[in-house]
């Protein structure tokens, strides 16, 4: 993706809105408050794991978001940062693993690996929210061009995606599929599954 893209990105979701999921995943938590942000982006889901009370360890691939969230952040000595992939990032013990939008860019090759580093940091009783991209996605089709954003993605069937779901007791399971335009006026085809799953 293009320097000039992942600022407006950025710039774009520093302040959204927390998602309903992520509020439903804090609340069920009930043993001690970490949590991991895989992916975080402008650090908006930093900043609410924060208020309500989690340590926050949080990684991204991009050089921008961790300095902006190093910025965003100062001072603050219960958010970790540090620039990572999926695979290079050394997961820690956690009570909640946050993968919002982000699992979509895992490269495939990898994905088995850091699922299980995800399902190994969580504890028992640990909550995974996160979303996985489908394969009615504008982002899955084989024409859609790869270099506008991050060039691997990772597209799930429904079945595939539930079958990795084991080790976990799903309690939340929503399929998105909402056709709409993108904030640069394309249209754009959604196609989400976001999960909220405790682990067992
Ligand atoms: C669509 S954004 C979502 C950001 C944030 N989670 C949010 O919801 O606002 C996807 C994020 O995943 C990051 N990303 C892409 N590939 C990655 C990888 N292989 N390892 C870690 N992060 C990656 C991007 O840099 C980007 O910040």
């Amino acid at each position: 993706m293009a320097k000039d893209e992942i600022e407006e990105y950025y710039a774009e979701t520093a302040n959204r809105e927390v998602r309903p999921d992520l509020v439903l995943a804090t609340r069920l938590i009930k043993s001690s408050k970490t949590a991991i942000d895989c992916g975080c982006g402008a650090g908006s889901d930093i900043a609410y794991l924060r208020k309500e009370g989690f340590i926050v360890y949080a990684f991204d691939i991009e050089e921008e978001s961790i300095k902006i969230c190093r910025e965003r952040f100062r001072g603050d000595e219960d958010v970790f940062l540090s620039r990572d992939s999926f695979s290079s990032f050394d997961y820690p013990k956690s009570s909640l693993v946050v993968a919002d939008s982000s699992l979509f860019f895992c490269p495939e090759t990898e994905f088995e690996k850091v699922w299980s580093k995800i399902c190994r940091s969580l504890s028992k009783g640990g909550i995974f929210c996160g979303s996985f991209l489908g394969p009615k996605d504008t982002m899955a089709s084989p024409n859609y061009n790869r270099d506008a954003y991050w060039p691997n993605i990772l597209v799930f069937e429904e079945e595939d995606l539930r079958s990795r779901l084991k080790e976990f007791e799903v309690i939340k399971f929503t399929e998105h599929n909402v056709s709409g335009e993108t904030p640069q006026g394309f249209s754009h085809q959604w196609h989400i599954y976001s999960v909220v799953a405790i682990k067992i």
